[in-house]
Parts: structure tokens; C-alpha cells; sequence
């Protein structure tokens, strides 16, 4: 069963979290077929903001995102499945909500860049998903079980 045991992370940022939203997205996720392996309603500090948008450092934009970080709690999760990265963040939509398609999650819950409701690891940077994991989560707070619906979902995995 090891291609579907993709992991990806994943997080309901503070906007998403004070319009009450997350709800609708662990949904979106359960729905699609993914598992929840680790879950964690926290607040970013300074540190931890700088360490995950790293990248961006010597963007303009960097100290407002740091800043929007780490204004709230924020709902922190791992989705494992097959092709997770990829999968979740086509279903979030393009980085701006207004250019996101109706039907993703930026598409039907923001209109601006700036609070774009939700993260999740960049398939298109290697390793992006395994770090961003260790980076926020211990190794005891993921959950190894068998989701009972898998064998629904995968054609081939075993009732
Ligand atoms: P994220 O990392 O938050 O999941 O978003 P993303 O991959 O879709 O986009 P990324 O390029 O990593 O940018 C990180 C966040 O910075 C804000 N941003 N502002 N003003 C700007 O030009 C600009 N560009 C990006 C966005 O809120 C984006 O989510
Ligand atoms: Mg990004």
C-alpha cells in the first residue's frame, strides 16, 4: 500500500480559522478520500513563521505574511494518500483567490492574496512536504492507522 502513503501538510490559516472554516475543509479532505494522520490547533510564533516562510524572505510581502501568520491560532494538519501533495493543493486553488476556480478551497472562500485561508506544501519543491511535517509536528503526534474506507476509495487495497 506505500503509494498511498503520501504525506502532506497542511493548515487552516488564521483567517480560515476565524471565519470558522474548519470544518468545511478537514470535510473537503475526508470527502476526497485522504486520512488525517496529525492534527494541532496552535498559534505560529515569530520563530516558526520564519522558519516556514523561509523562502520568502527577501520578498516584500515578507513581513506582512509573518505578521498574518502568527496574528491567531491556526489548525494545523497531516493528510496522508496517494499523490496527497499534489492533490491537496489542487484542490486549494491558485495561490490568489481571485484567480482560483470555483469549486477549490481559495475559490469559493477568499478574494484576497494576502488572506488566502489556507497552506499546504508545494509539490513543485521537493521535499517541501516532509520538511514542513518535522517542522511542525513530533514524530509521537502522527497516528499510523488503517482508515476502514481505503479499500473504497483504492481499487487496489484489500477489504
Ligand atoms: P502558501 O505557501 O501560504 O500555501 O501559499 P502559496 O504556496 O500558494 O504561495 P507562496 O508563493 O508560497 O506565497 C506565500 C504566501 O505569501 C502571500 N503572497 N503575497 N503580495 C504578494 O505578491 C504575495 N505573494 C504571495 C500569499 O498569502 C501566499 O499564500
Ligand atoms: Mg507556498
Amino acid at each position: 500500500m506505500s503509494h498511498h502513503d503520501e504525506r502532506t501538510f497542511v493548515m487552516v490559516k488564521p483567517d480560515g480559522v476565524q471565519r470558522g472554516l474548519i470544518g468545511d475543509i478537514v470535510s473537503r479532505f475526508e470527502d476526497r478520500g485522504l486520512k488525517m494522520v496529525g492534527g494541532k490547533f496552535m498559534q505560529i510564533d515569530e520563530k516558526l513563521a520564519h522558519e516556514h516562510y523561509g523562502e520568502h524572505e527577501d520578498k516584500p510581502f515578507f513581513d506582512g505574511l509573518v505578521e498574518f501568520i502568527t496574528s491567531g491560532p491556526v489548525f494545523a494538519m497531516v493528510w496522508e494518500g496517494a499523490d496527497a501533495t499534489r492533490q491537496v493543493r489542487n484542490m486549494m486553488g491558485e495561490t490568489d483567490p481571485a484567480d482560483s476556480a470555483p469549486g477549490t478551497i481559495r475559490g469559493d472562500f477568499g478574494l484576497d492574496l494576502g488572506h488566502n485561508v489556507i497552506h499546504g506544501s508545494d509539490h513543485e519543491d521537493e521535499g517541501a512536504n516532509e520538511r514542513e511535517i518535522d517542522l511542525f509536528f513530533d514524530e509521537d503526534e502522527l497516528v499510523d492507522y488503517t482508515l476502514d474506507t481505503a479499500a473504497w476509495v483504492y481499487e487496489d487495497e484489500d477489504h
